[in-house]
């Protein structure tokens, strides 16, 4: 098989499995390219309950409905923007979530009783290759308990769920590593970007040949993104300059701190602080990020400096993140 054919690793008795449980109201963690997703049938009110329930999270935060192809669109989105189209059509299959007016089809559950409906066509072949079988939406947060970081590999989410979740697909580390950016064209005027994420505002907008808006976000307009999201146990700590990161580090472990210090690249050592490396690109960085929050907790440390990537790409959505953990640290 060539490399990159959508089905070479995919296994039809394991979708097979997937659709089952799906159909049945069960909940499947599915891989994506941003992050992994906790999936139940968004069709199903009772299987989406369950969804919020076993994350913990409250009704009434819309979760994002996944679809196989933009041609399933009319189905769930009431009016389809020009604009709408055409990043569907340069972004999906991708990390683009489309707000969008919703059809009467779409269930209360799915949206948090709003008019508008998240739609994205996630692009990750296993994934591909279940909402073609199933042949219907799935509802799908990000797959760890409400307010953790999201997990970017299977084992992520067997350690965040255990069995409250009835399978889950493995298929590898996320490549892109943050959520998708979501794009709010549900009223008139430009398209509103609500959350960073894995497509850049530049390509957005080199995309539709106009300026977007970008939202300070907030409960009116994408519940769910609270500012204690993504943090780790550890307090965050965001410091630009590399120097000035290092210094802190050093002060932290003078009080006594378990202290660890993430860079994009290499740095003279800190005496007692413990090293961790993002990557030089905001690619790169990205895709290692929430792994490394997660290490934090699991060498128990008390603080993690970070310095974080220039905000270019979707070195924007890292920046975002490590702000909102920065300000959710539990034990900070
Ligand atoms: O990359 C992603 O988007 C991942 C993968 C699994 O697809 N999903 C994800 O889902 O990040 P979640 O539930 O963790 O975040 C979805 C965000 C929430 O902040 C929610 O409020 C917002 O999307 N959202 C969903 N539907 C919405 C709607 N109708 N209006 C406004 N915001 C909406
Ligand atoms: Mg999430």
């Amino acid at each position: 098989m060539p490399e990159g054919d959508a089905h070479a690793a995919v296994d039809p008795a394991v979708i097979g499995r997937a659709v089952r449980i799906l159909r049945a109201g069960g909940l499947v963690a599915i891989p994506t390219e941003t992050v992994y997703g906790l999936a139940a049938d968004a069709t199903n009110p009772a299987a989406v309950r369950h969804l919020y329930a076993v994350k913990g999270r409250p009704l009434g935060h819309p979760v994002i409905v996944h679809i196989a192809s933009g041609e399933a669109l009319p189905h769930w989105a009431a009016h389809i923007p020009d604009d709408a189209r055409r990043l569907a059509d340069a972004f999906w299959p991708g990390p683009l979530t489309l707000i969008l007016t919703r059809t009467p089809a779409v269930a209360d559950e799915v949206t948090g009783g709003r008019g508008t409906v998240g739609l994205r066509v996630p692009d990750h072949p296993l994934t591909l290759a279940l909402l073609r079988a199933f042949d219907r939406g799935l509802a799908a947060p990000s797959a760890n308990r409400f307010g953790r970081v999201s997990p970017t590999t299977a084992e992520d989410v067997r350690a965040d769920l255990g069995t409250d979740v009835d399978l889950v697909l493995d298929g590898g580390p996320c490549g892109i590593g943050v959520e998708s950016t979501i794009v709010d064209c549900s009223e008139t005027g430009v398209p509103v970007i609500l959350r960073p994420g894995g497509v850049s505002t530049e390509r957005i907008e080199a995309t539709l040949g106009h300026p977007v808006r970008r939202v300070a976000d907030g409960p009116s307009r994408a519940p769910g993104m609270l500012a204690a999201h993504y943090a780790p146990y550890a307090e965050v700590v965001v410091i630009d300059d590399i120097d000035a990161a290092c210094g802190e580090a050093a002060t932290r472990i003078a009080r006594g701190q378990r202290t660890g210090l993430l860079t994009p690249a290499a740095v003279a050592a800190v005496p007692g602080v413990t090293p961790m490396l993002a990557g030089t690109t905001p690619e790169a960085y990205a895709a290692v990020l929430y792994e490394r929050l997660r290490e934090a907790d699991r060498l128990n440390l008390d603080v993690l400096i970070v310095v974080p990537p220039p905000a270019e790409g979707v070195g924007v959505a890292v920046r975002d993140r490590l702000a909102r953990a920065a300000t959710g640290s539990a034990r900070g």
